[in-house]
């Protein structure tokens, strides 16, 4: 049996149109998937949209629209988004759904059978843009710490006891140092933490654009406990007789977040799993943000970075690669056209795309369009290059699961640079006359190795690599990195390449 492999994206609110910081974390999610599909494991991969809570309903006041509308409508966005960016999410969940609705009350009604929650009233303050309560002790200059603005909340509540799980949460990051990364992230968590627990709100009053409190119509959930719960619903927690799916995909192998919501996962949720006697998810990474030419994104900057215009303008492929090779994931990123269209052009349409052009385009001419048979003996040079992909592809895997994608296409375009040197200095152009048969084996040396690179670049760029691949006549059963170790079949017909990436001017 398959090894199973759960992996999640938040899930977004529906306020707003997806913008760059959405398409980046699901991207991420997306590029481990495909990766874990290709090396045998049964993946379920998870994104969805945040449907509730005080932002979202006033969202759908300001348009005069109810919220149930209009959360049908700009959740659709958000469907869209997978397909422009190619992404493969194996499930997309609403919180607005029966599924979730069901789950999130009983783990409500598990917590409060296991005593973690008592009715009290709840009086502070609290900022709808990030949905979360405050201290006074917090609020910096009238705001809350990432500058939203804050409204005093007095209302009847119910509360978590969250104070009470200070030690539990802190001996288990001490016993799994990789539960939160990077390691930043994890010091910043630590100390918040060792600062000293407060009782969570978990309910609210004051509206009633959420999932009602079990036996208490009054109270409406707190819409992170709501938003949290759907890593559950997903995998079928509320469904007593259909719990296959959850024994084998819960607990979480990852939840993907960004810096600003890792409290929310890397606090409240072990917390709330730990008090329902749930298994905690393994991993929680927190990826940075990015900014636009330098300045912060926002939407009173009228500078938010639109993805589906970035794909329309230079590709998805593209873009992809972009946004995973330019900053070290963990890392804040500055998003810059000039530095897009400068990658695209050294590293895909000059190293990448001209590789594949020059070594196809010379078997298209020098060997009447088939690719010559595998080699009967192979220098030291060609070996360095056709074993260098098959030899570490256990440190691929270590990029991988340590989320260096800035890394693993780093050494990849260290072998298309390798590559690249081999063809000057073998200069199969003059072998033509001087030795035909090393000429031969020299070209099936370069197009064995463009099929392993083009294997191992799937997860990343998908619809390129299905383009060489194809081209060159890959079977499909042949694409899975167990497939990488088999050598490439000689003597395929192939026909003349159009370039892969044209430069952008
Ligand atoms: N609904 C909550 C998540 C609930 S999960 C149980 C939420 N949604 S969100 O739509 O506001 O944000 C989703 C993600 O987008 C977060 O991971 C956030 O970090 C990311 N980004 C928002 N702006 C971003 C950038 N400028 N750059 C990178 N990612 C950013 O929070």
């Amino acid at each position: 049996m398959k090894n199973s492999y759960y992996i999640t994206t938040p899930i977004y609110y529906v306020n707003d149109v997806p913008h760059i910081g959405h398409a980046y974390t699901t991207l991420s999610c997306d590029i481990i998937a495909r990766f874990k599909r290709l090396d045998d494991f049964d993946v379920f991969f998870l994104t969805g949209t945040d449907e509730h809570g005080q932002k979202v309903e006033m969202a759908a006041k300001n348009k005069n629209i109810e919220p149930f509308d209009f959360v049908d409508e700009v959740s659709k966005n958000f469907k869209n988004l997978l397909n422009c960016m190619n992404f493969s999410s194996d499930d997309f969940i609403r919180t607005t759904e029966k599924r979730h609705i069901d789950s999130c009350q009983k783990i409500w009604k598990k917590l409060i059978d296991n005593g973690h929650i008592y009715l009290g009233k709840y009086s502070g303050w609290y900022a709808v843009r990030d949905e979360a309560f405050f201290l006074e002790s917090e609020i910096i200059d009238g705001k809350a710490p990432s500058g939203a603005p804050v409204e005093w909340v007095e209302e009847p509540s119910y509360f978590f006891d969250l104070s009470k799980w200070q030690n539990k949460l802190l001996s288990f990051y001490e016993e799994n140092k990789s539960f939160i990364s990077p390691a930043s992230r994890r010091n910043e968590v630590i100390s918040f933490v060792k600062g000293g627990l407060k009782d969570l709100s978990v309910s609210r009053t004051s509206f009633s654009w959420g999932v009602k409190v079990p036996n208490d119509d009054n109270h409406i959930m707190y819409v992170w406990l709501d938003a949290l719960t759907n890593y559950l619903s997903a995998c079928n927690y509320s469904e007593g007789k259909n719990q296959e799916s959850f024994a084998k995909f819960w607990p979480a192998d990852i939840h993907m977040v960004g810096k600003d919501i890792i409290r929310f996962h890397a606090v409240y949720w072990p917390a709330f799993l730990m008090a329902a006697n749930l298994p905690l998810p393994k991993k929680i990474f927190a990826h940075g943000w990015w900014t636009n030419e330098g300045n912060k994104i926002s939407k009173s900057l009228g500078n938010v970075i639109n993805p589906f215009e970035l794909v329309e303008k230079y590709g998805v492929d593209q873009v992809r690669y972009f946004l995973m090779r330019e900053v070290p994931f963990g890392n804040d990123g500055d998003f810059s056209n000039s530095q897009l269209i400068n990658r695209v052009n050294s590293d895909l349409a000059n190293s990448y795309g001209n590789l594949f052009q020059r070594v196809v385009s010379m078997i298209c001419k020098n060997c009447n369009e088939v690719v010559p048979l595998k080699p009967n003996n192979y220098k030291n040079e060609d070996l360095f290059l056709i074993n260098s992909i098959k030899n570490s592809m256990d440190d691929y895997r270590y990029l991988i699961d340590n989320q260096k994608f800035d890394q693993y296409l780093k050494n990849i375009w260290i072998t298309i640079g390798n590559a690249n040197k081999y063809v000057d200095e073998q200069a199969p152009w003059s072998l033509k006359t001087s030795d035909f048969s090393r000429m031969e084996d020299v070209l099936y040396n370069l197009l064995e190795t463009i099929r392993q690179i083009s294997i191992l670049l799937q997860p990343f760029m998908p619809d390129t690599s299905k383009t060489i691949l194809d081209h060159i006549k890959v079977e499909h059963q042949d694409r899975h990195f167990t497939s990488i170790n088999k050598m490439y079949q000689g003597g395929i017909t192939i026909t003349k390449p159009t370039p892969m990436f044209p430069r952008i001017v």
